[in-house]
């Protein structure tokens, strides 16, 4: 826990911050409710028109309306159409088009081709009355979804419908969560519901959704998508046979089915309806340094320094928070962080071929400063009934939140990256971390009508201000101790004016827009602080769920504000981090057009990967976590199709040790994003130089992962084009081995290189499971026999990470690292080829300048090796004097080992013998 919410905890029970919630009984127990949802009539069809490409149908309440928790909807219509050959588009919303739907604008729809019924893989069926309906694979009527479970309910504040599934079910997805990968089909439930969520908790809602599923059998894998933002639980169990059931607090049944049939197809299906995932700056894959609480500019550089000192290889040195004065974005700390020598410290970055990046939160200080005053006069907050700005809590104190759907936001948002993030005047940012936007009012409990109260202690004092305390060799003189004999700069009077006060606080009080009918705005009348159905919020920092905690609002914004377009928090607050994420690419976009953004963000929705990478969040330093985060990561990369994912290593909150910041230095090196990040004093510093053995850890693994960054590089590519994961889980490429199923401390990153890490304290042994195939060790290219079982690698110490190459898979590898990105891009390449079990093997090799938005010249080839010969053959347009320089043939007829030298340019095809 950061201190700051430490002492945001001790007022709490020390009586001075209100924690009363108000008690209003309206939370009816989700159990008493069930028996009368038992009396809920259904729907029953009529008006069926069928066409060649689909059906529409209406749906009529079949009795008398139940109203468990709302009330009954009279008159929905159903739009079933098949939009392409492997997805079938499901949609039931209400007749008068008034019910909330995510907005086109916020999640663009898929395009569809509209294909005839008849070459669909998926077939829709369903029943009159009451009404129900199916989807099976067309070829052999295997139903794969069934709502006929139990009758549809579709009120004003609450939608169920179930789905009858094989008993024991493979079932992955409906993140955010940290519970195990392949889902737990009793009693189990997952909350979708945007929430700051420290330390990550099992069995929670964490800070994103993707209400997405794929549910793989030995028959095929298929995917199913809900698009739909409002706060649900799905409910997973086996009372009264097998089910999952879908519970919202509203909007409407859109359901996106994908035929696969293998993991890999639902996948690639479901990252057309998602959108593809933003390709990123090749130097994103370097290595990344962050920590709260870095005090000033001189322990930024500090670090950046210890790092070339030890001699791991850093890309890329962050900062948090702590840059901003009194923690107010879009201002600078004008003592510890003052603007000249951010520029200073950017622009050494810069010469050494190193980054930098810093945080934005969404929340602006209620303070008088320019950030505050320019959102008050661009009228871009969000606001209560009486047009007065919302206020809750962030780490600057009060704050008030920007509203994603304000008229004048974009304007307001870009103008202040263009000013604050300016090259020429302000901070030379090269990439964005985006942050608590949930959003997170994390020390205001609900109804956080006191917001000054519970800002006690925020922001917290900053530490004391410094003069430069060690020489710092190559380093401007202002970060050499006083007494240098050198030149230090002059303080600029401009620098100060984020700091200016400029007048009063204006409000424009602007009447709020009329609800106009059919536009889906949403129903008129809910009750949007409580609704009657309690979804299992677990409110941020509290053991225990939101019916007692003040709901749905509790440490976020509150759910019956009305956006600016009409919109209620209630049903679109799980839109807040994309829609975020959205404008913050667009801004980014504003300062540097030509170059691809790089925007890491915490909280997303479906689709998010279009626009930006995803951390994830708040973990422990702790061995269940470092376990914890390898399916999390598989979730975004293999299902939710945000490939740019990584977890804080050596882990976010309490103390890491030696040997775990060891082993997660190693596990890190396989995640796309690779990030070292821990909270604030008194937790003890884990950058990797540390300690001797995890400087040596950071090292080994830094370099393999530089040697195959291309390879990487190329698989994220390929998912930018057509949604193939660049993580798989090991089903997604064993589909028919069931002992796969439920793997998830091993994976493949990309589809040639088997990651096994140690994952328990104190030993040096894995037990891993190879399937029925060839495989070699990675680091003594011994051949493995794969035989359907698990093999145990021992002598593990601090430094290793057992790693194997698929049989078949061609890698491409630098032959040598480098300490920064820039210079591994110069270096040669050599292919390894591991054949497999039929002695051939195929990669791929994808080449750009690495950070164009648009491309000038690509190369993209492909590599075929079979009996002695490899052919390579593609596209070669980009420009590079690097050369393939050696092949080296692993498994092939009874040379363990065959390695050539070559010098082949890469500038056209070409084919070498072995
Ligand atoms: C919460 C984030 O999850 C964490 O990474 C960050 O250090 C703190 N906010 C402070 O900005």
């Amino acid at each position: 826990m950061v201190q700051s919410q430490l002492l945001a905890f001790a007022l709490l029970s020390a009586g001075f911050v209100s924690a009363a919630i108000p008690s209003r009984d309206v939370q009816v127990a989700n159990s008493s409710s069930s028996s009368a949802l038992a009396k809920c009539p259904g729907y029953k069809a009529s008006k069926v028109k069928t066409t060649a490409t689909g059906l529409t149908a209406e749906l009529t309440l079949a009795g008398k309306p139940c109203n468990v928790y709302g009330t009954d909807l009279k008159e929905l219509v159903l739009q079933v159409t098949y939009e392409t050959d492997n997805r079938l588009h499901v949609k039931i919303q209400d007749k008068a088009n008034d019910v909330y739907q995510v907005p086109e604008s916020v999640f663009p729809r898929p395009k569809s081709a509209r294909v005839n019924s008849k070459k669909s893989a998926l077939k829709f069926n369903y029943k009159l009355n009451p009404f129900s309906f199916s989807v099976s694979r067309s070829k052999t009527g295997e139903v794969l979804f069934d709502s006929s479970a139990a009758p549809m309910v579709f009120e004003s504040q609450y939608l169920r419908l179930r789905t009858k599934l094989p008993n024991n079910p493979n079932l992955y997805g409906l993140g955010e969560h940290s519970d195990p990968f392949r889902l737990n089909t009793t009693n189990y439930i997952r909350t979708l519901w945007s929430q700051d969520s420290y330390g990550t908790p099992n069995g929670a809602n964490l800070y994103g959704n993707h209400p997405v599923y794929f549910e793989h059998r030995k028959t095929g894998t298929h995917g199913v998508f809900l698009l739909n933002s409002n706060g649900m639980d799905v409910k997973i169990d086996k009372a009264g046979g097998q089910f999952l059931e879908y519970n919202t607090l509203g909007g409407v049944f859109d359901f996106y089915f994908m035929a696969g049939p293998s993991p890999i197809d639902v996948s690639q299906q479901y990252s057309e309806i998602s959108g593809l995932p933003a390709m990123m700056p090749y130097w994103g894959l370097g290595f990344h340094q962050c920590r709260y609480g870095y005090r000033d500019a001189f322990e930024v550089a500090e670090v950046v320094h210890n790092y070339s000192v030890a001699g791991i290889p850093l890309e890329t040195m962050w900062t948090d928070i702590d840059y901003m004065d009194r923690r107010r974005v879009f201002s600078l700390d004008p003592q510890r962080f003052p603007l000249h020598m951010v520029r200073q410290l950017v622009d050494k970055l810069h010469s050494n071929d190193q980054h930098y990046i810093v945080m934005v939160d969404p929340a602006v200080a209620y303070a008088e400063y320019p950030a505050f005053e320019e959102g008050i006069k661009d009228d871009i907050f969000m606001k209560r009934s009486n047009g007065s700005v919302w206020k809750g809590v962030v780490w600057a104190g009060v704050s008030v939140f920007p509203d994603w759907f304000a008229k004048n936001v974009e304007k307001y948002w870009i103008g202040q990256f263009l000013s604050f993030f300016s090259d020429s005047t302000g901070i030379q940012l090269d990439a964005l971390w985006i942050d608590m936007n949930e959003p997170s009012n994390f020390p205001c409990n609900f109804p956080c009508d006191n917001p000054e109260a519970a800002a006690v202690g925020f922001p917290p004092e900053p530490p004391p201000v410094r003069t430069p305390p060690r020489p710092l060799p190559g380093w401007p003189c202002d970060f050499q101790p006083v007494g240098t004999a050198c030149k230090r700069s002059v303080l600029d009077a401009s620098e100060t004016t984020d700091l200016e006060v400029r007048g009063p606080l204006r409000s424009k009080h602007e009447p709020l827009v009329a609800r106009a009918s059919g536009q889906q705005l949403g129903l008129p009348g809910r009750d949007l602080l409580y609704p009657k159905y309690a979804i299992h919020n677990k409110a941020a920092y509290q053991d225990s769920w939101n019916a007692e905690q003040g709901g749905i609002s509790n440490k976020t914004v509150n759910t019956d504000l009305i956006h600016e377009n009409g919109l209620a928090e209630y049903d679109v607050h799980n839109l807040y981090g994309t829609m975020m994420s959205a404008l913050s690419r667009k801004a980014m976009l504003a300062r540097r057009p030509t170059l691809r953004p790089l925007i890491i963000t915490r909280s997303t929705f479906a689709g998010a990967g279009a626009q930006v990478g995803k951390w994830l969040g708040d973990n422990f330093s702790t061995w269940g976590h470092y376990r914890e985060v390898i399916r999390t990561a598989l979730g975004f990369a293999s299902i939710y199709q945000v490939p740019m994912v990584g977890a804080d290593i050596c882990g976010f909150a309490q103390n890491t040790t030696q040997d775990l910041c060891a082993r997660w230095a190693m596990l890190g090196a396989f995640s796309p994003f690779m990030r070292n990040h821990n909270e604030y004093l008194p937790t003890i510093p884990q950058e990797f130089y540390r300690w001797a053995v995890v400087t040596e850890a950071a090292k080994k693994a830094i370099d393999v992962r530089y040697r195959l960054l291309d390879y990487i590089y190329t698989a994220m590519y390929q998912q930018t084009v057509d949604g193939t994961p660049l993580l798989n889980p090991m089903f997604y490429l064993y589909p028919k081995d069931a002992n796969t199923f439920g793997l998830d401390l091993q994976y493949f990153y990309g589809n040639g290189l088997l990651v096994a890490p140690v994952t328990e304290a104190n030993s040096t042994s894995v037990d891993l499971y190879l399937p029925r195939d060839v495989f070699y060790d990675f680091w003594t290219l011994k051949k493995i026999e794969g035989k359907g079982r698990n093999i145990k690698v021992t002598d593990q110490s601090l430094t290793d990470i057992p790693l194997f190459l698929r049989g078949g898979v061609i890698l491409p590898m630098r032959v040598k690292s480098a300490m920064t990105t820039t210079e591994l891009r110069k270096q040669d390449f050599e292919l390894i080829i591991p054949v497999g079990k039929d002695g051939k093997a195929q990669g791929q090799l994808y080449l750009d300048d690495g950070v164009s938005l648009e491309q000038k010249g690509v190369t993209n080839v492909r590599f075929d090796y079979a009996h002695g010969k490899l052919t390579v053959k593609g596209k070669w347009g980009y420009q590079t004097s690097v050369k393939i320089s050696k092949v080296t043939v692993v498994g092939d007829g009874k040379n363990g080992k065959k390695v050539v030298g070559v010098n082949k340019r890469l500038t056209g095809d070409f084919v070498v013998k072995v």
